[in-house]
């Protein structure tokens, strides 16, 4: 036992939550009622994890975002703790800090646990950002905004079954943190907001009042090379922002209000607070892309149909076939595209596990300014090629899918050995 070493425990149960008013609704969560209180996790630390099921059915404890070596680790769908079960995971994290996430992963009901509330955001803290002046008072000026959204049926109770839509379930309320409506007392100029797309299917279009300008400081898996400036942001399913909100501007008694489209989903309410003339610095991250070796050629993933037809390469999820092999260390691109077109087509969040890749273009464009920096997730519009640089440090099969859940259950998925 060193300092080195950290410990704990999550337990994935059900609880009841009181969420609107009247009846409580039956959710389930990490250690809580619904989704769980925020991980912050060192790197360098040697963090050992209980993971304990308490439910009447199998599920995995996905580390998104996380690169730790697979499957059994990451808790992807290879990894099922049973009802009643305890299992102990340890691993050391080498990546640049970020705000990344905890799920339920089991293969095909990753959808329907999610939407039950098994999610909580999990912080990477590195020694390169706590030396720049940003915002780190956990709760204070640094706080995490988990987007979901959920249908209340009768008596407050949600009803994934009724819901249900191959194309990825969605509500029309909106939840943070397990709240509605919720109303944030700021007493700081600055603040810190960590934004994660938890929905099962929503893509968030996200402004405030005033077209008040935010900050994009990090996207899913790193900070930005450097800060972008925005009114509007977009967020797809599992993607993370963290923007940093400047209220000089305002005075005690204003109210804020961030907006999805346009519906109010969360409210700032001003208190007095002291000026902060701190300087965003306009260097954040150095970004290397790894050298690709001439030889090693393009990977091609292609993401098609949709409802019960979606697939990946043609081809439905299957645990026991390994689409695709990738050596350690060795970078490569990987032109990831959508092709289902009809009626509009949807956007596919594509994901992968294990690693944290680079997006090198859109169509053969430049990539959105704020994707500059390290990611594991990428919207993929329809009709669009996106071109990521991957790289696996770490040994182990890693799964790459569709984040719409629906759709990633549904089979758009497929998995890569490292070696
Ligand atoms: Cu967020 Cu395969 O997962
Ligand atoms: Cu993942
Ligand atoms: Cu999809």
């Amino acid at each position: 036992e060193t300092d080195t070493d950290v410990w704990y425990t999550l337990e994935a149960q059900k609880g009841e939550t009181q969420i609107l008013p009247g009846a409580k609704t039956k959710t389930w969560g990490y250690n809580a009622a619904l989704l769980g209180q925020t991980l912050a996790f060192e790197v360098g630390k040697h963090i050992h994890v209980t993971l304990k099921n308490s439910l009447d059915e199998l599920t995995t404890f996905h580390w998104h975002g996380l690169a730790v070596s697979g499957p059994y680790i990451d808790g992807g769908c290879h990894a099922p703790v049973y009802p009643g079960e305890s299992k102990q995971i340890d691993f050391t994290l080498d990546q640049p800090a970020a705000t990344t996430w905890l799920h339920a992963h089991p293969c095909p009901s990753t959808a329907e646990q999610v939407w039950h509330g098994l999610a909580a955001m999990v912080i990477v803290r590195d020694q390169h950002e706590a030396s720049l002046p940003l915002p780190r008072t956990y709760g204070v000026d640094d706080i995490p905004l988990v987007l979901q959204d959920r249908r209340f049926h009768e008596d407050n109770q949600w009803d994934y079954q009724a819901d249900y839509d191959p194309d990825g379930v969605q509500g029309p309320t909106a939840m943070i943190n397990g709240t509605v409506n919720p109303v944030f007392d700021v007493t700081t100029q600055k603040l810190r907001l960590r934004i994660l797309d938890g929905a099962n299917r929503r893509e968030w279009r996200l402004h405030f009042s005033d077209n008040l300008e935010f900050t994009q400081i990090a996207g899913d898996s790193s900070l930005l090379p450097k800060p972008v400036h925005f009114t509007h942001l977009m967020l797809t399913c599992a993607e993370r922002a963290e923007v940093i909100v400047d209220f000089k501007n305002y005075k005690e008694g204003d109210v804020v209000t961030l907006f999805s489209d346009d519906v109010p989903i969360v409210k700032f309410r001003i208190h007095a607070f002291k000026p902060d003339n701190s300087v965003l610095p306009d260097h954040l991250l150095d970004v290397h892309a790894p050298e690709v070796l001439p030889t090693t050629p393009v990977r091609k993933v292609v993401m098609s149909g949709m409802d019960e037809a979606v697939a990946i390469d043609g081809k439905k999820f299957s645990m026991q076939r390994i689409d695709a092999t990738q050596p350690i260390g060795l970078a490569q691109y990987w032109d990831v595209s959508n092709t289902n077109t009809m009626d509009g087509g949807m956007v596919h969040p594509f994901h992968v596990h294990g690693t944290q890749f680079l997006v090198i273009s859109r169509n053969g464009g430049a990539p959105y300014p704020n994707e500059h920096g390290y990611k594991d997730t990428v919207g993929v519009n329809p009709g669009e090629t996106v071109r990521i640089l991957v790289r696996f440090d770490l040994p182990g099969v890693y799964m790459y899918h569709c984040h719409i859940i629906e759709h990633e259950d549904g089979g758009m998925m497929a998995q890569i050995q490292s070696y």
